[in-house]
């Protein structure tokens, strides 16, 4: 069983992240802290409690609101993907009674930030904790800065970002997450701390598409199901208009999927590095994937393939468990 931090910028795929790793007998989530990407951070944290809603939990994971600026570069956001609210614009949703369709988890905001909630929980589980990292990295990188050498008791970060052998989703060659923060991105690649990289090159594999949601959850009414069509719709819509087809990328469930069935995924070991100062280039992991090129030492693990029917099959029998 991995006890895992998870620290995401919901966004519509960082929900079904959460919800496929609430689900995994595998995994313990003992605290999520948030971080502005898609949306604000304080928008991120409401999406969170209202993610967190979707399940009758008798306990909560310990949660904390984390930064609301990168390190060096302006915001970036993604309202434009995910929905002005980054859940699909279901936070407007009202029954009949006027009350929330998805109401909020009842659950308390811990008075720590993102960054010392982090520390807080690697001295509470030292050489034990994994933290899944789903949105920008700025909060994992304040904790190294704040303590390298409490740090270094991670067993490892599991992120989603970057992308080495296709194009970016942000610009030419940047994803978007390293975009948002390459300062600390940059921090976490140098950090000696072990790191197992979810790039675009692996997320873009699994598609899901609106007829295989909409045949998952044929007949269905029960809230997940409910939630899963209606906070994706805007997300898909956007993917038909710019991308061509009416679905969507699930990328943050991969780094889920990583630990709890890594034999559905293959990684190579490699020398990663971030691009923070260039015009064109911000943002842009560069990493010689080439198995026989190991030198120099490699940093990290990089994702390159995963068995896309297995896992989506696999992220819908948990999901709608
Ligand atoms: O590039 C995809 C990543 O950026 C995902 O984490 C998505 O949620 C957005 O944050
Ligand atoms: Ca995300």
């Amino acid at each position: 069983m991995d006890r895992i931090l998870i620290d995401t910028d919901p966004g519509v795929d960082d929900a079904l992240a959460i919800l496929l790793a609430m689900k995994s007998p595998e995994l313990r989530v003992e605290a999520i802290t948030t971080v502005s990407g898609n949306v604000h951070v304080e928008q991120a944290t409401q999406n969170l409690l209202t993610i967190l809603g979707l399940l009758e939990l008798s306990a909560y994971p310990i949660i904390a609101k984390g930064e609301a600026h990168p390190l060096v570069k302006p915001l970036v956001k993604a309202e434009h993907v995910h929905g002005e609210d980054g859940l699909g614009n279901i936070s407007k949703l009202r029954n009949f009674d006027g009350s929330l369709r998805y109401p909020l988890a009842h659950c308390e905001i811990s008075t720590l930030s993102g960054f010392d909630l982090i520390l807080e929980m690697v001295d509470r589980y030292p050489d034990e904790l994994v933290v899944v990292a789903l949105g920008p990295l700025t909060n994992i990188s304040k904790a190294i800065r704040k303590d390298a050498k409490r740090m270094q008791r991670l067993q490892s970060i599991v992120l989603m970002g970057g992308v080495f052998r296709e194009y970016g989703n942000v610009t030419t060659t940047a994803e978007f997450n390293v975009f948002v923060d390459p300062h600390a991105a940059h921090d976490v690649f140098n950090s000696g701390i072990p790191v197992h990289i979810a790039p675009l090159d692996v997320t873009h594999q699994v598609v899901l598409t609106g007829e295989r949601l909409n045949a998952e959850i044929e007949g269905r009414s029960d809230k997940i199901s409910c939630f899963l069509k209606e906070s994706t719709q805007a997300c898909m819509e956007f993917y038909r208009e710019h991308i061509g087809f009416y679905g969507l990328h699930i990328h943050d469930a991969l780094p889920i999927g990583m630990l709890t069935h890594p034999d559905f995924f293959e990684s190579v070991d490699a020398y990663v590095q971030v691009e923070t100062e260039g015009n064109l280039t911000s943002g842009m992991t560069v990493a010689d994937l080439r198995r026989e090129r190991q030198r120099p030492i490699p940093n990290a693990s990089v994702c390159v393939k995963v068995d896309s029917d297995a896992f989506l099959n696999h992220f819908f029998q948990r999901v709608l468990s």
